[in-house]
């Protein structure tokens, strides 16, 4: 059985002692009821990772952080590094969200290469991907998926992809309101596991845990995780909302 997962990016959002405050309820729900077997995980801004941290030493859920730098340490102002991630006890790094791509200009080159280097400290990834809503309109859509597949990730080794999450998110449906349907999602999850299956088999295929996001809700998850290929989903605006969060992972 492949693992299910929810993640919480809060991109630019909280402060430190509201985030903490988030994390620590989260946490004790989450640790107080065992029978929720999905993997939790916070990403908060780098600067509240270290304290988040300290809150989650003893707990269930699991922090991660949104990005990482290109390189591995030196000249760089203003930069965190894989490995400094992994030294505040994070084990995640969101690499390739499209805001990522989109105001910072990050393609799949720099992305694969931020992927190797947090593998490489020992974090796992979750790589985001998803089409631009011209690209689902004109029917390009899975192009786009699989290109950024094969260039940001598909160099790695089949020990290495076995420590990447894949998320899904059409880019047209984050923070709009519009969510993909459940077909529309299941359509393209079931596409990405075909890709994997055709570069790492079918064994590495059918563990890889595959998300989705974009306008994730208490009110439509259940029917987006319900399907086959969907397992779990990255959640950004309702993550900031410990009742709507909870609501989310106990959907899955
Ligand atoms: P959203 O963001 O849930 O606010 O649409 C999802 C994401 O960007 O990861």
């Amino acid at each position: 059985m492949r693992k299910k997962i929810v993640a919480g990016n809060w991109k630019m959002n909280m402060e430190l002692e509201e985030g903490l405050n988030l994390v620590k309820s989260i946490n004790q729900y989450f640790t107080d009821k065992p029978s929720v077997r999905c993997e939790v995980i916070v990403c908060p801004p780098y600067i509240h990772l270290a304290s988040v941290n300290q809150i989650l030493k003893n707990g269930k859920v699991r922090a991660g952080a949104q990005n990482c730098a290109s390189e591995k340490s030196g000249a760089y102002t203003g930069e965190v590094s894989a490995p400094m991630i992994k030294s505040t006890g994070a084990e995640y790094v969101i690499i390739g969200h499209s805001e990522r791509r989109t105001y910072y200009n990050e393609d799949n080159r720099i992305l694969n290469k931020k992927t190797i280097l947090a593998l490489g400290a020992g974090l796992k990834v979750i790589f985001c991907c998803g089409e631009v809503k011209e690209e689902r309109e004109s029917g390009k859509y899975f192009e786009v998926v699989r290109t950024q597949l094969e260039e940001g990730l598909f160099t790695l080794k089949p020990e290495e992809i076995t420590n990447v999450v894949i998320a899904y998110e059409p880019v047209w449906a984050i923070g709009t309101g519009l969510t993909a349907t459940p077909e529309q999602a299941q359509e393209m999850h079931e596409y990405i596991r075909s890709l994997i299956k055709g570069k790492y088999g079918s064994v590495i295929a059918e563990n890889i845990t595959i998300l989705y996001g974009g306008s994730c809700k208490p009110s439509n998850a259940a029917e987006i995780f319900s399907k086959p290929d969907v397992d779990g989903g990255l959640i950004g605006g309702a993550s900031l909302k410990k009742e709507d969060f909870i609501a989310i992972v106990e959907a899955v």
